[in-house]
């Protein structure tokens, strides 16, 4: 969406907030122990608290509906995972929380790959990596300039940290509807692609395998495995493109002097 009146971008200010809001919780919450049904339990519960509504449950893809509030992917599991009963975290672990909501019918989207405890070096460093490869991405997500400039930035990063880049998804437009054009593919040729314009809001979200970047889909029809069987990390923020520099939406209340995370 672009937004071109301040009343649209409040909008998506308050959507966003929220999101991150939510996030920040459910980041705060993962320790050994704790199931992943528990914390999407926690992030119903926070976003009735907040008045906003899931983006992700019952979510259409084709006839699949997706059943939970928020998406919990765990170690090789890449993204949309669904919370489970079974699924204790442990020591050693890695999960992605994604928290996507709408509010006043806007929609904030954003995710953070977090540890479980004490990581391996090498699990550590995907996840810097990866964070690092999503803010080199949102730098370029100004006026004038294209899709292929954010694209060739995350991939850079990544493939230059010796990681590989997932291609089976991509980062998207995001407004009133929770995926909208442009897609933010995570690879790509700079100087090519759309033009990005001010007030356009995206989310800019690299998916990265230590391996290989193929995935394959859990029997539960949702979940994508990354098939080298491998940690899996996801990092991603809602952002506008700026004249010349973007605006971060998806921040935390009270964390605005230092978005951080
Ligand atoms: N943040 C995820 C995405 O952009 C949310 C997907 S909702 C789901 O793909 F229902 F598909 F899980
Ligand atoms: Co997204």
């Amino acid at each position: 969406m672009v937004c071109k009146t301040y009343k649209q971008k409040q909008k998506m200010r308050d959507a966003c907030r929220a999101a991150a809001t939510i996030l920040d919780k459910l980041c705060k919450m993962v320790a050994v122990g704790v199931t992943t049904y528990d914390l999407d339990q926690e992030g119903k519960r926070l976003m009735d608290e907040c008045e906003v509504k899931s983006a992700c449950y019952g979510y259409r893809a084709g006839s699949r509906i997706f059943p939970a509030h928020t998406c919990l992917s765990v170690n090789d599991e890449v993204v949309h995972g669904i919370g489970d009963k079974k699924r204790v975290l442990k020591d050693g672990d890695v999960i992605s929380v994604d928290v996507c909501v709408s509010m006043d019918g806007h929609i904030g989207d954003n995710c953070r790959t977090v540890p479980v405890g004490l990581v391996s070096p090498e699990i550590d460093r995907l996840l810097k990596v990866t964070k690092e490869a999503m803010y080199l991405g949102i730098d370029q997500a100004i006026h004038g300039n294209r899709v292929g400039d954010v694209s060739h930035a995350v991939q850079s990063c990544v493939e230059g940290a010796g990681f590989a880049v997932i291609t089976n998804f991509v980062g998207h437009g995001v407004g009133k509807s929770l995926h909208e054009e442009p897609q933010i593919p995570n690879y790509g040729k700079p100087g090519t692609g759309p033009k990005l314009k001010r007030g356009l809001t995206v989310a800019i979200e690299p998916m990265v395998n230590m391996k290989n970047k193929d995935i394959r889909m859990a029997s539960d029809g949702w979940t994508a495995l990354a098939i080298d069987g491998m940690p899996s990390a996801h990092f991603e923020h809602t952002i506008m493109v700026g004249n010349d520099r973007p605006e971060i939406l998806t921040i935390p209340e009270g964390a605005e002097a230092s978005p951080g995370e």
